[in-house]
């Protein structure tokens, strides 16, 4: 029987779902979900390390996996569950750690990052440094090698972490001179630009800078009326190429409407806002469905908890699987 590759990732639920997080990590995963055989969970443990407010946590894992929903995630057909429902995550982590070099964690951007932030304040290095940020990268070698992934679609930042997985999943093999874990590959998503926010600069939650994507009408158009552009008057003709506004445009609107709207940006009498109302037109056609489907979702969150444990159910026999694998190589499955 032909099988299909696994295409894997996980999603941090640590803030709301953005438009940035839409183009750049939800439609391209759904599209290779496509193609592959697909397994996409809730990095739930991973969002603990910064996150401790519980109310806060259990809000984000839920808005984040209806979210997913919505954007047209469909659980019947690929895998889609919480990481904390995999117990075996956990005994692959530690039966990994016997295997990763504690150098290999030291040269994690993340972890350096922290570090240096610390030098630069010239107290403890580790200050604010949880074991859980630490071994990072060794969790999510489990979550990974756990489901024989091929692919894993990831942004750029990530890229290390899949090395990471490759490097540890290799020592294993190693030792036991033979295939226990599949070497996964990155997958970048290389097309889609970084999609600009409110402030020109790339929309991130950091920048507080989002277009929400399930912000109500009257908030959407309000954000959208926001978004920084020059000093232009109306009847000067505008590079659309240079503009943030167009840009944003391109992601949602058809390519007829692209090049009318490059057109009338070219010949100029258009103001900014008005190409902001053009703008709104396009990003609430795409987005209120979507909206609408989250309300759904939220409004019945027993449905939501049923998918995830369904989920969790068909992924669970893939994992002990991995697990059974790794301790008999391992000598403690006698
Ligand atoms: P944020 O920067 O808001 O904290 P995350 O780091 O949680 O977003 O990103 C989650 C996913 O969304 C990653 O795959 C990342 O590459 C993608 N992503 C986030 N912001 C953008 C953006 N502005 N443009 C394209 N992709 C983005
Ligand atoms: N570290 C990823 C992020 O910050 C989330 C993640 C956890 C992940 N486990 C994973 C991604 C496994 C891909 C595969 O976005």
């Amino acid at each position: 029987m032909f099988m299909k590759k696994v295409s894997l990732t996980g999603i941090k639920p640590t803030g709301i779902l953005h438009v940035g997080n839409y183009f750049g990590a939800i439609k391209p995963a759904l599209e290779l979900a496509k193609d592959y055989d697909a397994r996409y969970f809730i990095a739930d443990y991973h969002a603990l390390n910064t996150m401790k407010d519980p109310g806060e946590l259990a809000a984000n894992i839920r808005e984040v996996a209806a979210g997913w929903l919505a954007a047209g995630l469909d659980p019947e057909r690929l895998i889609f569950y919480r990481q904390s429902s995999i117990p075996e995550t956990f005994e692959l982590s530690t039966l990994l750690m016997a295997f990763t070099a504690k150098g290999l964690m030291n040269r994690a951007h993340a972890y350096k990052a922290a570090v240096q932030e610390n030098a630069e304040k010239g107290g403890d290095p580790d200050a604010g440094i949880n074991m859980g940020l630490f071994t990072y990268p060794v969790l999510m070698a489990a979550d990974i090698l756990l489901f024989d992934a091929d692919v894993v679609p990831v942004g750029k930042d990530q890229v290390q972490h899949i090395e990471m997985a490759q490097d540890i999943a290799q020592a294993v093999n190693f030792n036991y001179k033979q295939e226990v874990l599949k070497i996964p590959q990155a997958a970048v998503q290389e097309t889609v630009a970084v999609v600009p926010g409110l402030d020109g600069r790339k929309m991130s939650k950091s920048y507080n800078n989002t277009i929400p994507l399930f912000a109500p009408e009257k908030q959407l158009r309000k954000l959208i009326m926001r978004i920084v552009t020059n000093s232009q008057a109306v009847e000067e003709p505008k590079d659309p190429g240079s503009s943030q506004l167009y840009l944003l445009y391109t992601l949602f609107a058809s390519p007829g409407e692209q090049a009318a709207l490059a057109a009338r940006y070219r010949s100029g009498g258009m103001g900014w806002g008005e190409a902001k109302e053009e703008l709104f037109r396009v990003v609430n056609r795409e987005l209120a469905p979507l909206r609408e489907r989250f309300q759904t979702i939220m409004a019945g969150p027993g449905a939501l908890d049923a998918i995830l444990e369904q989920g969790a159910e068909k992924a669970r026999p893939i994992a002990r699987a991995t697990v059974r694998r790794l301790r008999k190589a391992a000598g403690i499955d006698l």
